[in-house]
């Protein structure tokens, strides 16, 4: 497989393509954001750590029956992808509140919600993401109605799955965010990682955060935090 030109670099990552146009390298980077760029540093080693946990959780997932772009993990830092179009949409879960819902509509962070919410951003730095609906993004053109029905019940079932899996590792699953992308053939997969840049978890006998708030909130301890769950999501 070789690495070819460069299709797109994010915050987060880069993305590659290969002499087969139904994949793409994926190519993870130490740079952490915060606040639409707002914030920028680095996170030492978090490059690693979560392409080696993105490619652990998705082979769960995969188990589980969910369909995801990963064909393998090729490197410390690489993975091998099917070629998708990434929805514009920031696709979240939300168990119990914190970040933008505390702040929104004044859940205080740390309740229990009595069932998950499940709500989506529009993708678009120059709108800072803005949080739409259903109605928004059919008029938008941003996805069918059918493609939002397929996206929902796959994220809640994602859902199930996760609670459980980071349950079993002494973590709570707080929130995350997913995306998904659609193959030359139509068949929509999950799509991105799934890292402590884009879940929170929380410890579930303490409460320590071990995710990107460490580093939203000036808390320190990052790298630990980040290695900590690595090691957890490895535990057989
Ligand atoms: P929020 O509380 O800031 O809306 O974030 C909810 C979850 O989504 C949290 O786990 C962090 C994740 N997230 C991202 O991965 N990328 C983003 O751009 C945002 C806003 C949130």
């Amino acid at each position: 497989m070789q690495k070819l030109e460069q299709l797109y670099e994010g915050k987060a990552k880069k993305v590659f393509k290969t002499d087969d146009d139904n994949l793409y390298i994926i190519e993870y980077k130490d740079d952490a954001t915060a606040g639409n760029g707002a914030k920028k540093g680095t996170i030492a080693g978090k490059g690693v750590i979560n392409n080696k946990m993105t490619g652990m959780i998705y082979d769960m997932l995969a188990a589980h029956g969910i369909k995801t772009h990963l064909v393998k993990v090729l490197s410390d830092n690489e993975q091998l992808v099917k070629a998708v179009t990434i929805f514009p949409l920031e696709v979240i879960v939300r168990n119990t509140a914190a970040g933008s819902i505390s702040k929104r509509v004044g859940i205080p962070e740390g309740t229990v919600l009595s069932e998950p919410i499940f709500e989506f951003s529009y993708k678009n730095d120059d709108y800072d993401d803005p949080l739409i609906n259903d109605d928004y993004a059919v008029v938008m053109g941003l996805a069918t109605r059918d493609e939002i029905a397929y996206i929902r019940q796959t994220t809640l079932k994602i859902n199930e799955i996760l609670k459980d899996f980071f349950a079993q590792r002494g973590v709570n699953l707080i929130d995350f965010k997913i995306e998904f992308g659609k193959t030359a053939d139509g068949e929509i997969l999950l799509a991105d990682e799934i890292s402590p840049d884009t879940c929170r978890f929380w410890d579930a006998k303490t409460g320590e955060k071990l995710d990107k708030d460490r580093f939203r909130r000036d808390m320190g301890g990052i790298e630990e935090a980040y290695q900590e769950m690595l090691r957890r999501v490895g535990d057989k």
